[in-house]
């Protein structure tokens, strides 16, 4: 059998993606973004979302078609995300894909957004070492598990099979990592979005400058292995945030400068540290052979090489996408619409939803 030709939409924040796969190939990942609009707010601001993707849609659907070298008319299967995320900036990703599931009569797949984060790494040549299709072919189901973090999410999940078994295993009780991020690097002056500012900061600074503390790391929270506290995969960052505040201030009453880069890199430490060493707990103890690393966060350079490291020390394969398929994209969302499509599994019809917060 053919391997199915999918087209995947993304509008569920400020990127417009377009992306095309065949079958575990990815063919092409074309995204427009419409952050430079939003950097003057200090966030995304959801109308000028909306409007920014109406105005990408067609082109970076054009562009795709092109670079993949292939027509509407020779896709299988168009896939779009339904949630979660900004309701307008969704609808208007979803109305397109209905408008051409309805005009070439393709089957439409409504996707999951923080699924498909973590599946994305399954593609064939995904990961910087790129060993993501051969990987799940000969992967036993409940060896593998994703560390999901993003700009809205921060989870640990167990993934026996990617398009219908997928358990969270922890999640964040307040703010998201990338949230985190992005209020540190406001509290530091650095501008929106916050992860690559701090990213970048970080780069100049001491990890140890400053000893922040490690949400949900007390016994009480995590218990033991036999004896599990009520948070044990849990993650808070709310304290670490009102921590660094607490520093910045200091500085501030002092009257003296801030020392952005130490505290970007120390701040940067927390988060990494206790997010690496919560999934390597989640992985030792349910089984996961295999991690797969997802979402706008596994863009950062520490993550990717805490994480690396962490995985390498307990025997774990680490997954982690290439830098272009961790924040949003189309690509992600083909992907998952493909293994869909290649189980035989039924179309979502017409007049499915958008789900703003889709868990
Ligand atoms: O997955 P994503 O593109 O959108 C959501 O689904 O949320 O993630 C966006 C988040 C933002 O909070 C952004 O600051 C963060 O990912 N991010 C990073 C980096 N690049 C993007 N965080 C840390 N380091 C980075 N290099
Ligand atoms: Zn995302």
């Amino acid at each position: 059998t053919k391997e199915p030709l999918v087209l995947g939409i993304e509008s569920s924040c400020d990127e417009t993606g377009i992306g095309i796969v065949r079958g575990n190939t990815l063919l092409t990942n074309a995204v427009s973004s419409s952050m430079d609009e939003h950097v003057r707010f200090g966030g995304v601001i959801p109308e000028i979302a909306s409007r920014a993707h109406l105005d990408a849609f067609v082109p970076a659907l054009q562009s795709a078609l092109r670079e993949a070298d292939v027509t509407l008319d020779e896709i299988d299967a168009i896939a779009v995300t339904a949630g979660p995320g900004l309701s307008g900036a969704l609808m208007v990703g979803v109305s397109a894909a209905k408008a051409l599931s309805v005009a070439t009569g393709k089957p439409l797949y409504g996707i999951n957004h923080l699924v498909a984060h973590v599946g994305v790494g399954l593609l064939e040549d995904s990961g910087i070492e790129g060993h993501g299709a051969e990987l799940l072919d000969q992967l036993p189901r409940e060896g593998l598990g994703a560390l999901l973090v993003s700009g809205g999410h921060t989870e640990i999940l167990a993934v026996r099979d990617i398009t219908s078994d997928v358990e969270l295993l922890g999640a964040t009780l307040d703010d998201a990592a990338g949230e985190a991020y992005d209020k540190v690097a406001r509290l530091l002056g650095l501008n929106y979005p916050g992860g690559p500012a701090i990213d970048n900061a970080a780069r100049a600074g001491h990890r140890k400058a400053f000893n922040f503390p490690r949400g949900l790391s007390a016994r009480k929270f995590m218990g033991t292995a036999e004896n599990p506290g009520p948070h044990r995969y849990d993650f808070s960052f709310s304290g670490l945030k009102t921590a660094v505040a607490r520093v910045v201030e200091g500085f501030e009453t002092r009257g003296e400068e801030i020392p952005v880069a130490d505290i970007a890199a120390s701040f940067q430490e927390s988060v990494v540290d206790v997010i690496t060493k919560k999934a390597m707990l989640a992985c030792q103890e349910k089984g996961i052979k295999t991690l797969l690393l997802g979402g706008g966060v596994a863009a950062n350079s520490r993550l990717r090489q805490l994480a690396a490291d962490r995985c390498a020390e307990h025997g774990i394969t680490l997954i982690i996408p290439k830098l272009s398929l961790c924040t949003d994209n189309g690509a992600m969302v083909a992907a998952l619409g493909a293994r869909l499509v290649a189980e035989g599994r039924e179309p979502s019809g017409i007049d499915f939803e958008t789900d703003s917060s889709l868990p």
